[in-house]
């Protein structure tokens, strides 16, 4: 991989956190983003590599586009951007306001990083948008409706962009990662571990993931066979897990 500079959007904390440190192990110029400017703050402090921080709230689509670019500016450039913004809340009723955050975050603000990155990569001519679905996009979600379907946007989206990068005759690449459980705080301290990967684990088979420039991958792989199953499994089954 020729790649030298990349941008992590959500980088505060979980997957994007722990994806951060492998990137500047790995010798990457970094630009990391997320609301909490102290974490950014601390998370730059530890790299060992250049690293930008930007404030960025990609709730506030507008502000957010145009941080992104200062961000990119101040890089010199961006050669990869993984976006790991997102929330999830479940529960057994139905909140709109709750309803209307994940789509804020998880389906317009990760549409506009998408957007604007494409748009970068398409005047440089190459670069790679890494998006952070899940096993949740398969199905329909009782406890998290506006989540699951939200995840369905980013996988489906990403794979929109590719086939006009490849109409565009654009050397841009999506790679659609799709994680299973993942110890990160939006697990929010489940008790059981079955099933549930580390988060540094879980970046280190993203960031192989985007290094070979998959079209998607399932994190671990496993969750592949799982959300297989979950595709076919019939209706009247499903609706009682
Ligand atoms: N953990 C899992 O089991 C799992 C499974 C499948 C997919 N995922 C996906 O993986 C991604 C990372 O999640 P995680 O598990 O690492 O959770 P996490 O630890 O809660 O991290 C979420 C990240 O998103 C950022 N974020 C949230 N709202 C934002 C906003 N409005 N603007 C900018 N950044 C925002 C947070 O930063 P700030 O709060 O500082 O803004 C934080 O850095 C998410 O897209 C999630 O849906 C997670």
């Amino acid at each position: 991989m020729n790649t030298s500079k990349a941008v992590i959007i959500g980088a505060t904390s979980g997957i994007g956190r722990e994806l951060a440190k492998i990137f500047s192990q790995k010798g990457f110029v970094l630009g990391l983003a997320g609301r909490r400017q102290q974490l950014l703050l601390e998370l730059q402090e530890e790299l060992a590599t250049p690293t930008y921080i930007k404030r960025i709230d990609v709730a506030r689509q507008d502000d957010s586009i145009r941080y992104l670019k200062e961000l990119v500016t101040e890089m010199g450039g961006m050669e990869i951007i993984v976006i790991s913004s997102g929330v999830c809340f479940s529960g057994r009723g139905l909140d709109w306001q709750m309803e209307k955050k994940t789509i804020d975050v998880n389906v317009s603000g990760f549409a506009a990083m998408a957007d604007t990155a494409f748009d970068f990569f398409c005047g440089q001519g190459s670069g790679q948008i890494v998006g952070i679905s899940s096993v949740r996009a398969a199905r329909g979600g009782w406890s998290a409706p506006a989540y699951n379907a939200s995840k369905a946007f980013v996988s489906n989206y990403l794979e929109g962009l590719r086939i006009k990068a490849g109409k565009m005759g654009k050397d841009i690449h999506m790679t659609d990662i799709r994680p299973g459980f993942v110890d990160t705080p939006m697990l929010g301290g489940r008790k059981s571990k079955f099933l549930v990967t580390p988060a540094d684990k879980a970046a280190e088979q993203i960031f192989s993931a985007v290094k070979s420039r998959k079209k998607s991958a399932y994190i671990p792989q496993k969750w592949a066979l799982i959300a297989m199953a979950l595709k076919i499994l019939p209706y009247k089954m499903y609706e009682k897990l």
